[in-house]
């Protein structure tokens, strides 16, 4: 069987170095990498890291607006899916790169296979939710992290197309924090573990507006203890464009981390503060406190249990950040470490 991932983005190239580990021997597998993300520190330094094969196709698409960025990777899959003519297309997560592919497989008749099916913010401002719908509705296998996740298929009528097989990031996440436990990489600038923050700032809705970047940042610089800020381009972009320093106060700016670095940087911190969807699951799976700058997330699980809490308010910011540790708990809401398995299970054994 030939399948054939699509991927692009960065949070998609962690999702695929365990399940191109999980299809050796199983299926034949391709790469297609739209260049949606093209700096080394967002896409390459992944590929090396985590051992993922190069990718056999790159688009090259780059940035631009929502259109003009899935229109052109659209074109290329397109061509690539008539060429490669492979039996899945299998795509992943939120991104325009997800719904792109999920599109030209679906009008070409090839059966889509979505990883991270049926997340929902239920907030319509979001790309992600545009695009997590859209390709849930357009595909014929639903491949969901959690039970919530399955509810809501449900609640779409898609039951019938839908699979709990747990989160691929979880797997991919025990791996480098075992490695990190054995051979702990350096951290960032000199900090000493446990005595600072990690930082992290790129949905549209917190960089996009100056006035409100300004807040969420003035927040940071006001925390009690060093704040690692891992710069996104997005985030360097509109901050220097509208002349917000990102090093003042407790601030130190540093440039995106590879998956191990930021994995071990984390283990080390204090707390996480980030509006990213993976780095505040990737905080609770590490037991580190997570404050969300978002008015919701998708992995609820992680709210529930005390270990995330939402500040979406810049002046509930630094409250949040230091507040009291939650309650211990061994509850793994996200599966076991082995969901990539349960994927190519699902590809391979698929009885539609
Ligand atoms: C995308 C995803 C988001 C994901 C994020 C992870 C969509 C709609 N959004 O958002 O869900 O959480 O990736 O990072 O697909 N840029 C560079 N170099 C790069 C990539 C981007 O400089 O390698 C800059 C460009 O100026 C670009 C901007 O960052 O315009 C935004 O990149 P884009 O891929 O459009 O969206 P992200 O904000 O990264």
């Amino acid at each position: 069987m030939r399948i054939l991932s699509v991927v692009g983005a960065r949070p998609q190239f962690v999702k695929l170095a365990p399940i191109a580990d999980a299809m050796m021997g199983r299926a034949e597998h391709l790469i297609v990498h739209t260049g949606q993300h093209y700096d080394e520190l967002m896409s390459d330094v992944f590929f090396r890291d985590l051992g993922i094969p190069a990718p056999d196709v790159n688009l090259e698409v780059g940035s631009g607006s929502h259109g003009r960025q899935t229109g052109r990777m659209l074109e290329g899959l397109e061509r690539e899916f008539e060429r490669l003519s492979p039996d899945w297309v299998l795509v992943y997560g939120d991104t325009n790169s997800t719904l792109a592919a999920a599109i030209a497989a679906v009008k070409l008749h090839i059966p889509v296979a979505h990883l991270e099916a049926g997340l929902r913010s239920f907030n319509r401002r979001m790309p992600e939710e545009h695009n997590r719908v859209l390709t849930d509705h357009a595909s014929d296998l639903l491949l969901a992290p959690t039970r919530v996740a399955m509810e809501h298929l449900e609640n779409e009528g898609l039951a019938g197309r839908s699979r709990l097989v747990g989160d691929v990031m979880t797997d991919v996440l025990y791996q480098a924090r075992d490695r990190a436990l054995s051979d702990p990489p350096p951290i960032p600038l000199g900090l000493t573990a446990g005595g600072y923050y990690i930082a992290t700032i790129h949905r549209p809705d917190n960089t996009d507006d100056p006035t409100r970047l300004r807040s969420i940042v003035e927040a940071l610089e006001g925390l009690d203890q060093p704040v690692l800020l891992l710069a996104h381009p997005r985030l360097e972009s509109f901050a220097a464009r509208n002349n917000i320093p990102l090093s003042q106060g407790a601030l130190r700016v540093h440039e995106p981390l590879g998956y191990s670095s930021l994995v071990a940087a984390v283990m080390g911190s204090a707390g996480v503060v980030t509006d990213s969807g993976g780095l505040q699951k990737e905080a609770f799976l590490l037991r580190v406190p997570a404050t969300t700058i978002r008015p919701e997330t998708e992995w609820v699980e992680t709210l529930e249990l005390g270990w995330n809490v939402l500040a979406n308010d810049p002046e509930k910011i630094a409250r949040t950040v230091m507040r009291s540790p939650a309650e211990p708990s061994d509850s793994r809401p996200y599966g076991d470490g082995h969901a990539a398995q349960a994927v190519v299970a699902a590809l391979l054994d698929d009885t539609r």
